[in-house]
């Protein structure tokens, strides 16, 4: 049950997923066939090329012997309208600087010895653009996206996305950063389009054994919890910011650990933006709760702070378990064993202020959203389609009573394109789950709040004001959300963030359908 470490054998075997997995290969040519018939068109001339290859190499993470990782490496091959910056020292991927409307190619290539895809999180691609585990590619081949940056500006990321190795392939290394920028965003955010004012916290969990390798133990509740915070993927991360104001750009790219962040001298947390980019006004908190996936822009102003040294901390949360749900034993209440448990407190960043500032520059007024969706332009926002997480026989993750099944799309799991429809995700677990959609950026209507202990632990650090493509569904909590699928049509993906989840069993398949093609 959630007390057991397992290896990753075990693991899969315990989860009744065998070793069939990887044998898609024959079926990519039906699946290119299929997307043909989709929006995109074959005549695409990129304003940007760049090449992505993922490797299998050694870095200095700890003092001593170096670690194995897998590791994203990026290069701009021609063109413009993007930058690439590696970001130094670290496994991360680089972070990609798109401005919006640029018409991309990205050639990618897998030098790992396994399978892999990249899939974008976050961006609205065309269906063979998305990384479904249908389109992963095997050793020493190349898979080629085109498609244009039509997203609002904000901080995308993409990761890998292969048949049941995804949360591995995160855990070696494989992640980056997309930043999409355009001209309203700089108006709002100076330093928008050269990140000049961006400092990216990319926040991960990991744990190492006596060599200093990545030590994979996930638990089969609560995913992998680790016992080491890496940010940007660097131990003991401290950072020397002058005393002005800067953009934290926040990632939660741990595969299962939620924080709580927050400052150390309680100065509050000013909300900028979230997974969809800016929101229309700045939301103060004294701490927000970011779950895997999902990001926060915070906007701080280090100016009073001069000489002095600041910390961003995780505060302590009950994150749930079986203590919850009641009566199971008391054990569960801060949840996940092996690593540091999923709602401990730990220091996350340091910040060493200096005594001088170069700049200064000033936060403009945020935009307002294109659309605001509520009671009276979501059709359906008194009925949406229930989505229910829930475990069935001790550890089986489902959805709507459901596993994932590579090409099966049910019938609730298919949508028009043009429409605005409501989901609620109906969390009857005794754990939070992150929900993610692929290929649209969605709304939060409204929370029905969770009675059981230990929400009151979290429920002043939600932020749900902006656009979101994943959001944190609580134990026994309601979340309705409203959203508007394309331009594309075609078979995307929708799951939970928590990436062994996903990779056991919690995630689907979703169908935008055209509602204008016959036989669709
Ligand atoms: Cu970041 Cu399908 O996920
Ligand atoms: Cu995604
Ligand atoms: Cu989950």
């Amino acid at each position: 049950m959630g007390s057991q470490v397992l290896s990753r054998r075990d693991f899969l075997r315990v989860a009744g997923l065998g070793s069939t997995a990887l044998m898609f290969g024959n079926r990519l040519k039906l699946f290119d066939l299929q997307s043909s018939k989709g929006t995109q068109t074959r005549l695409f001339a990129p304003d940007a090329e760049i090449s992505i290859t993922a490797t299998d190499k050694r870095m200095q993470i700890l003092q001593g012997v170096q670690t194995r990782v897998y590791s994203y490496e990026g290069q701009l091959v021609s063109g413009s309208g993007v930058t690439v910056q590696s970001i130094p020292d670290s496994y991360l991927g680089p972070i990609l600087r798109v401005k919006r409307g640029t018409k991309l190619r990205i050639l990618f290539h897998n030098k790992l010895i396994e399978n892999s895809v990249i899939h974008p999180h976050g961006l609205q691609v065309p269906e063979d653009c998305d990384g479904h585990p249908m389109q992963a590619i095997g050793p020493g081949k190349t898979k080629v996206y085109e498609f244009e940056m039509i997203d609002r500006a904000g901080p995308y990321w993409f990761h890998p996305h292969p048949h049941m190795r995804t949360s591995e392939q995160v855990m070696m290394g494989l992640a980056g950063l997309m930043y999409v920028w355009d001209a309203e965003e700089e108006t709002a955010v100076p330093g928008a389009s050269t990140g000049a004012n961006d400092v990216p916290v990319v926040i991960q969990d990991r744990s190492f054994d006596q060599n200093n390798q990545i030590l994979y133990q996930p638990n089969m509740m609560w995913g992998f919890l680790g016992d080491r915070i890496l940010v940007n993927g660097k131990t003991n991360t401290t950072l020397s910011l002058e005393p002005r104001a800067y953009r934290l750009r926040i990632l939660n790219g741990s595969n299962a650990r939620t924080y709580k962040l927050a400052w150390s001298n309680n100065l509050p947390l000013d909300v900028i933006g979230t997974d969809g980019g800016l929101l229309s006004q700045v939301v103060s908190k004294s701490y927000v709760m970011l779950m895997p996936g999902e990001r926060v822009d915070v906007w701080m102003d280090f100016a009073t702070l001069a000489g002095k040294q600041i910390i961003l901390r995780s505060l302590a949360f009950q994150a749930g378990g079986m203590g919850m749900m009641g009566g199971m034993g008391g054990r569960g209440m801060m949840g996940g064993m092996g690593g540091v448990p999923n709602g401990a407190a730990f220091d996350i960043l340091t910040v060493n202020v200096g005594q001088n500032a170069t700049v200064k520059p000033v936060l403009g007024r945020l935009p307002a959203l294109s659309a605001h969706y509520d009671a009276v332009n979501v059709p359906d926002f008194n009925s949406p389609r229930p989505f229910v997480l829930s475990m069935q026989h001790m550890m089986n993750w489902t959805i709507n009573g459901r596993v994932f099944e590579m090409e099966a799309v049910a019938a609730d799991e298919k949508v028009n394109r043009d429409e605005i429809i409501a989901w609620e995700w109906i969390n009857n677990s005794p754990i939070p789950h992150p929900m993610h959609i692929h290929n649209v950026h969605f709304q939060i209507l409204q929370r029905t709040a969770s009675a059981l202990a230990g929400y009151d632990t979290i429920r002043q650090g939600l932020v749900d004001s902006g656009w979101k493509d994943t959001v944190s569904v609580w134990p026994g909590e309601r979340v309705r959300i409203a959203m508007k699928f394309g331009p594309h049509t075609g078979m995307y993906m929708y799951h939970c963030h928590i990436l062994e989840h996903e990779d056991m069993t919690m995630m689907r398949n979703l169908m935008v359908m055209d509602p204008t093609m016959p036989g669709m």
